[in-house]
């Protein structure tokens, strides 16, 4: 992992309204999976999550697989707009790259509140031009700001289902920033024939790593919330969950994209269905 190139092993200058001096989810995902959108900070303490739990950089590919096979089975059941939130810096292939080979007029909405993603956002718009992209930069614990955007609107028809991606993304919200009530007021606004698709790290996996994955994370000023499978599936209440419920990453409809041969997952992962 330190052979990685990153961006300050090169000599251009952080994007302008970067914090680099604080570790950031999006930038220690993108170590873990490989990318060069990085910093010192974030890996130091990506480190310090992997002493704890050495199969996280694995686990962190696990839930990409996870994003890759949810929004193929989606295309396949007919959903041809997907909402994104939380979409992490770019990692080719990104949702419409993986939607738009399966249905080339996919629509999709990124959105993402960190200033790294917004400046890769033009990686994002990057459309089959039988599709459509947007990137929204919006806190999803502020669900209205993200039906509020009029670049909502313009490019998903809410009185067609729609595919609701939070994919390692509820975790960085506490519980008095109600998660589970911003996910219903998008569920909410969605029609009948959507689908929700949620990871979540667990904490019933092995609670002592977990509690010291927090720990750091605490440390460095991050929030970072594992949660139990009950409480994970409260995110889908009221909709039909998926076979075969929520179940750990690897578990949820495994196809042939190598698979790390992980014994634990670490990561809870579900979808379900408005009826
Ligand atoms: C670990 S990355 C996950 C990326 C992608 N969903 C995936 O699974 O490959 C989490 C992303 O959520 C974003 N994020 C964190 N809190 C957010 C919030 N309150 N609103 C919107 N995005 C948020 C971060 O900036 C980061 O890009």
């Amino acid at each position: 992992m330190g052979q990685r190139m990153s961006r300050d092993d090169e000599s251009e200058p952080a994007p302008a309204g970067l914090d680099t001096s604080v570790a950031h989810s999006a930038r220690m995902y993108d170590w873990w999976i490989g990318g060069k959108d990085n910093f010192a900070v974030d890996r130091e303490l990506g480190e310090q999550f992997a002493r704890a739990i050495p199969s996280i950089p694995a686990m962190a590919r696990e839930n990409r697989a996870f994003m890759h096979r949810v929004v193929r089975y989606l295309s396949r059941a007919g959903i041809r707009q997907f909402l994104d939130v939380g979409t992490g810096i770019p990692t080719s292939p990104n949702v419409h790259e993986i939607a738009q080979e399966i249905v080339a007029d996919s629509h999709v909405i990124y959105v993402d509140n960190d200033p790294l993603v917004l400046t890769h956002a033009r990686a994002l718009m990057v459309s089959d031009p039988a599709g459509r992209t947007a990137y929204i930069d919006a806190d999803f614990t502020k669900p209205e700001a993200i039906l509020d955007n009029p670049q909502l609107r313009a490019v998903l028809d809410l009185d067609e289902p729609v595919g609701l991606l939070m994919i390692a993304v509820l975790m960085l919200a506490r519980d008095s920033d109600d998660p589970w009530g911003a996910v219903r007021t998008l569920m909410d606004a969605l029609p009948s024939g959507s689908y929700l698709a949620i990871t979540h790290p667990g904490q019933d996996f092995d609670p002592a790593a977990m509690e010291a994955v927090v720990q750091a994370a605490t440390a460095a000023g991050m929030t970072l919330v594992p949660r139990r499978r009950a409480e994970v599936e409260r995110f889908f209440a009221g909709w039909e969950l998926v076979d075969p419920g929520v179940v750990p990453v690897m578990a949820w409809h495994p196809d042939s994209e190598a698979s790390a041969g992980l014994e634990t997952a670490f990561y809870w992962a579900g979808l379900a269905r408005k009826p």
